[in-house]
């Protein structure tokens, strides 16, 4: 039974976009709205002032008032004198009646429609574009070895593959190279039918959402963190909380404090996207233990572990965990393609049954044959030689990017090589706005998201995400030079 007066929020996550082509009072809007027909925030709960809440989203009180005061004029809010601002006790017309028809201007989509439409997309979500330099998240897609691929896929069609459907979990011989996969070289333990093949790890996520979450449940995020899990969690009508990481990872007891009754925890502790820190092994034990106590899920994002450059990657935290609270989540989108779509969810014994019906109830399982090439892929040794050639590969192309930023933005632009992965932040000096450069970078043919566009608050640092992996060493220093113009 609901109380008669609901608490406020613990906090209140808005998916706010400073690279965004939107007013941000028109953000906190769509995202105050998003929560209450999502039923995030129920009806008659207590919002913070608009002091507060500026402050908490890092913007001016004047926005905060602004999208209060349109949602009061279309009935989501209601303001009392005394007590503040709170979500209406019923709903506005123009919500309630699109389950029985498109109201005046709606086309006529769910109040549940609505709240996912509300969600800003990140610019990854848009693709369809040739990436430019330094797009983050591209592998290097000229080095595919596409006639190799192309021979697999013909041999497996003169095989007249079954064309029936297939497992839900995915292509037996597919799990079965991945659990050997993923025990060897990220130290998981699983079986074969631990792993559900899915369209990469963004389904991954809307699964885990849809199995493991309910509308308002809280979850902590990496703040900074993955546009692409906080769109999931977020569609999914959970309330994503922003947690800091520091030098060790995501900060558990900032975590404890913010939303101790959180039901999940987001992260990506083998490279923290985007800041690349790796969660140290105090840390991990730390979450584990919060996560076992508290009867909370840990999603593991393990995406681009495999690209280390000084020593073997620490082991994933699903093979730490000895409570079964991890679900890992895999991708094959930064090892060999992105249009690929073929991941995989590692979940423990207990769930496989309800991610198998929640992945039926979706669409079925992933296309077979391009399954059955992927595990002839893996089988055969080519997975591990073109990792290999390709780690050896970023290596150089981060050189050259390293090398290229310390000649030609010295002062402007602080790139320190890493140790991992396939980007880097390019810290700006103190107070200077990432946004406003990333906007002149963009005008001048260089793709470089700035750090606050994965930020719900105001970093305390601007950065540009540099990511060097999809390109050539001189297309890397044109894109630098190019870079220089526009920061002058
Ligand atoms: C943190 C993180 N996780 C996962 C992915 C991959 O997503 P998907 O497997 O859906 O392609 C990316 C891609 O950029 C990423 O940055």
């Amino acid at each position: 039974m609901r109380s008669a007066r609901p608490a406020p929020p613990a906090a209140l996550l808005l998916p706010i976009d400073r690279g965004r082509d939107l007013p941000l009072y028109r953000q906190v809007y769509h995202g105050l709205r998003a929560a209450i027909l999502g039923g995030g925030l129920a009806a008659g709960t207590p919002l913070p002032s608009s002091r507060a809440l500026a402050d908490e989203l890092g913007v001016s009180r004047n926005t905060v008032v602004l999208a209060f005061d349109q949602l009061v004029a279309e009935g989501y809010l209601e303001g009392a004198p005394r007590s503040g601002t709170r979500v209406a006790p019923a709903l506005p017309r123009r919500a309630d009646t699109a389950r029985h028809g498109p109201a005046a201007g709606s086309p006529g989509i769910s109040a549940r429609g609505r709240a996912i439409v509300a969600v800003p997309m990140p610019a990854l979500a848009r693709g369809g574009t040739v990436p430019r330099p330094f797009r983050v998240g591209v592998p290097a897609l000229e080095e595919f070895p596409r006639a190799l691929w192309a021979r697999l896929t013909s041999r497996r069609w003169r095989r007249a593959p079954v064309l029936a459907y297939g497992d839900v979990s995915g292509y037996r011989p597919l799990r079965e190279a991945i659990a050997a996969y993923v025990g060897a070289a990220r130290g998981a333990r699983c079986t074969p039918d631990q792993i559900i093949v899915v369209n990469g790890s963004q389904q991954g996520v809307d699964l885990a959402a849809r199995i493991l979450l309910d509308p308002g449940d809280t979850v902590w995020m990496e703040e900074p963190g993955y546009g692409g899990a906080r769109i999931a969690l977020l569609a999914g009508g959970a309330q994503p909380v922003p947690v800091p990481v520091d030098g060790d990872g995501l900060v558990v007891e900032a975590g404890r404090v913010l939303a101790g009754g959180a039901r999940m925890a987001y992260v990506s502790p083998s490279h923290q996207f985007p800041l690349g820190v790796t969660m140290s092994a105090a840390r991990r034990l730390e979450l584990l233990r919060w996560a076992a106590g508290a009867g909370a899920w840990v999603l593991e994002d393990d995406y681009d572990s495999e690209f280390r450059y000084d020593a073997r990657p620490l082991a994933s935290l699903q093979g730490m965990d000895e409570r079964g609270r991890v679900i890992y989540v895999g991708t094959f989108s930064k090892t060999l393609f992105p249009a690929l779509r073929l991941g995989y969810l590692i979940v423990p014994d207990a769930l496989v049954d309800a991610f198998r019906a929640a992945r039926a109830a979706a669409d079925r399982h992933s296309p077979v044959v391009d399954q059955a090439v992927l595990a002839d892929f893996l089988t055969e040794g080519h997975f591990a030689r073109h990792v290999r050639r390709m780690r050896r590969l970023y290596g150089e192309r981060q050189d050259a990017l390293v090398v290229a930023v310390r000649e030609r933005l010295a002062g402007r632009l602080e790139a320190p090589a890493r140790p991992a992965g396939m980007h880097l932040v390019g810290w700006l000096a103190p107070g200077e706005d990432d946004t406003a450069m990333a906007a002149r970078a963009a005008e001048a043919g260089v793709e470089t998201p700035p750090l606050s566009r994965y930020s719900v608050h105001r970093p305390s640092r601007g950065g540009l995400l540099l990511g060097w992996a999809g390109y050539t060493p001189q297309a890397i220093r044109e894109g630098v030079d190019c870079l220089a113009r526009a920061l002058r």
